[in-house]
């Protein structure tokens, strides 16, 4: 399968965008073919319905929506911001439901699979977020894998050190996570 993988922060530092590559690292040794995009390359601006009418849909996002346009399937981690999505991964989301420059406006998101996982240094490990954004995203018409996993307590050095964060507790549950995302793709893509 074709994945495109990211995280809703444009942080440097995002303990999600290292929560993300490690998943996606994870399912590139499954076989999948994963596209690891950075909300950092992608500065867009805040969606305003008026500019889109008037100045149409910038290069910068209509990159973004072709790469959204061929995933067959999605992994996002998704920050926690006072108890929800953050703005970032919400504007991208909004940006890409619109139709393409050349009018096209076959869904991006439609029947295509997601597995979310949240990093926050909250001990919650951003269980809200994940339960808020996968309502978003399945009213966008994704299907959402029912496995999520929250890593709680992230510091400098959660994810310093891929091999030593694998065998962590977290660790185990994303290589977990990426495994039963593997099957439940598997499933999803021999139905006919
Ligand atoms: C405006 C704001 C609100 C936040 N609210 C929460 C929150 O509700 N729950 C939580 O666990 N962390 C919260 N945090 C802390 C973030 O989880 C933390 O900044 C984290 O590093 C963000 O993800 P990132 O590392 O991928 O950028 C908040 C941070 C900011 C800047």
């Amino acid at each position: 399968m074709n994945i495109v993988a990211f995280s809703g922060s444009a942080r440097k530092e995002s303990y999600n965008q290292q929560a993300v590559t490690f998943i996606a690292q994870e399912l590139q040794e499954l076989g999948h073919e994963v596209q690891l995009l950075a909300m950092a390359d992608f500065v867009l601006p805040l969606f305003n319905q008026d500019v889109e009418a008037s100045d149409g849909m910038p290069e910068i996002v209509a990159s973004l929506r072709e790469q959204f346009a061929q995933a067959e399937a999605f992994v996002i981690a998704t920050p926690e911001y006072n108890g929800s999505f953050t703005s970032v991964l919400k504007n991208a989301l909004d940006w890409c439901s619109r139709p393409a420059p050349n009018g096209n406006s076959d869904s991006v998101y439609r029947d295509k699979p997601v597995a979310l996982v949240s990093a926050s240094p909250g001990r919650m490990g951003g269980m809200r977020s994940l339960y808020q954004t996968r309502y978003l995203v399945e009213n966008l018409g994704m299907v959402g894998f029912p496995g999520m996993h929250g890593i709680g307590g992230c510091d400098a050095e959660t994810f310093k050190d891929r091999a030593s964060f694998a065998e962590t507790r977290d660790g185990k549950a994303l290589r977990k996570l990426a495994s039963d995302y593997n099957g439940f793709m598997k499933k999803f893509a021999i139905a006919d």
